[in-house]
């Protein structure tokens, strides 16, 4: 009888332990935290590697207060350094695949600190590829950027676009890691990888608990604008008025994170099911309609009835006028569709800034 039971008890152990577990490295910062959550909602067993350096531990809580799967794992872990990076791919040799989200990415301090930059973001690609090699783990989510596109020839942007050298050691990072990605997966035809190309991500999880947290002066225009109106900050700075779109200023292709998470649940799944057409694959994720900068200003005033305070200032150098994507190929390859509006991304903005003064 007590062998009976303990038979039973590892097989339904065993069945109950089904569940694959993936690794996000960079999985407490904006877009890796609302990806954590949808990936326990689909049911994988998640690993986070983090170093904190633009996040804090709090959000691990708020991950699980808002999921309601299995409680991630995690590591405070400097993805730089090889050798701890190794003992944690050791200790998870059994995870099927890795999404990496984590970068350093202030546009800005890239100019000014451009090694920083190369090391860091670099770094951590290379160390996750030579551990994913060692281990055969064969699937790799990359972050990417738009920003690939540099100053773009044609409108909308689609994946044939040409990729130019980005106006930014941030953005380099981005296009000398997805080249490096691409020669690994050449030579390597067990290994698969997907690149998402991000356009302009906003808003924040339903819950109002997890959302965008930067650092210092925000860089981005969603951040400046809730902080402004919380009054964090005076005012405002609209970087031009004199663009040759309807109102004057640059337009954008804003997605909420939410939508952006859950392209990263159908782009593992492509990868683990084995569905991709070769070893390396890169999605534009956007939502295929361009707001300029007055547009996502009206938004936020109508759905918080809250005045924004800003006045025009000139053009910011590196700024394109007007990038959009053709949202074609993660639709009809990946059946993506994204479904939040832009008023959902300006409302669910300010639903967590509040919520991050309380
Ligand atoms: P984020 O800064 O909120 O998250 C990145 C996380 O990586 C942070 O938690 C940070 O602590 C961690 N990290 C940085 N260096 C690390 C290291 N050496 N070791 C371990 N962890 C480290 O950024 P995000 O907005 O969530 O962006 C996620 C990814 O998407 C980044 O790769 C970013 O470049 C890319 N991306 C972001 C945007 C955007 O608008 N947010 C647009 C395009 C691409
Ligand atoms: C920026 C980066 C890009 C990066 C992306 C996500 C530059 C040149 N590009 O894209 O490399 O991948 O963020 O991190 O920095 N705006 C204002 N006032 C502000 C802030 C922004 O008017 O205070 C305007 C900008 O001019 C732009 C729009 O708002 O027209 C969106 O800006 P932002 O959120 O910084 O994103 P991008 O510039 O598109």
């Amino acid at each position: 009888m007590g062998v009976q039971f303990t038979k039973r008890a590892i097989s339904t152990y065993s069945i109950l332990n089904t569940k694959k577990k993936i690794i996000v490295t960079g999985g407490l910062g904006y877009i890796g935290s609302h990806t954590v959550v949808e990936l326990i909602e689909s049911g994988y067993e998640i690993v986070i590697a983090d170093n904190l350096s633009n996040s804090d531990l709090d959000v691990l809580d708020k991950i699980n207060e808002v999921s309601t799967g299995d409680k991630p794992k995690f590591e405070a872990l400097d993805l730089t350094d090889a050798e701890k990076t190794f003992s944690f791919f050791q200790q998870h040799k059994n995870a099927k695949g890795v999404i990496n989200f984590a970068a350093l990415k202030a546009v800005g301090e890239s100019v000014q600190k451009p090694i920083l930059y190369y090391k860091n973001n670099l770094s951590i690609l290379l160390n996750i590829i030579e551990n994913m090699e060692r281990f055969e783990m064969n699937n790799l989510i990359f972050s990417s950027s738009a920003t690939v596109y540099g100053l773009p020839e044609h409108l909308p942007v689609n994946e044939s676009s040409s990729s130019k050298r980005p106006t930014s050691p941030y953005g380099n990072t981005k296009k000398i890691g997805e080249e490096i990605i691409e020669d690994f997966a050449f030579n390597n035809s067990a290994f698969k990888s997907i690149s998402l190309r991000y356009f302009n991500p906003i808003g924040a999880h339903p819950s109002g608990k997890l959302g965008e947290r930067p650092n210092g002066i925000p860089n981005n225009l969603m951040p400046f604008i809730t902080q402004t109106v919380s009054g964090k900050r005076k005012e405002l700075k609209v970087f031009g008025n004199d663009y040759n779109t309807p109102d004057g200023t640059a337009i954008r292709d804003y997605l909420h994170v939410v939508d952006l998470a859950k392209a990263h649940v159908l782009a593992l799944e492509r990868l683990l099911a084995n569905k991709n057409d070769t070893n390396y694959e890169v999605f534009n994720l956007g939502t295929g309609i361009g707001y300029s900068v007055l547009d996502v200003i009206k938004s936020f005033e109508k759905t918080t009835k809250k005045k924004v305070n800003y006045s025009f200032v000139d053009r910011r150098v590196g700024d394109v006028p007007i990038l959009y994507t053709d949202p074609s190929k993660a639709r009809d390859v990946l059946n993506w569709k994204p479904k939040y509006t832009i008023d959902d991304m300006t409302r669910s903005s300010w639903n967590f800034q509040k919520s991050e003064e309380i």
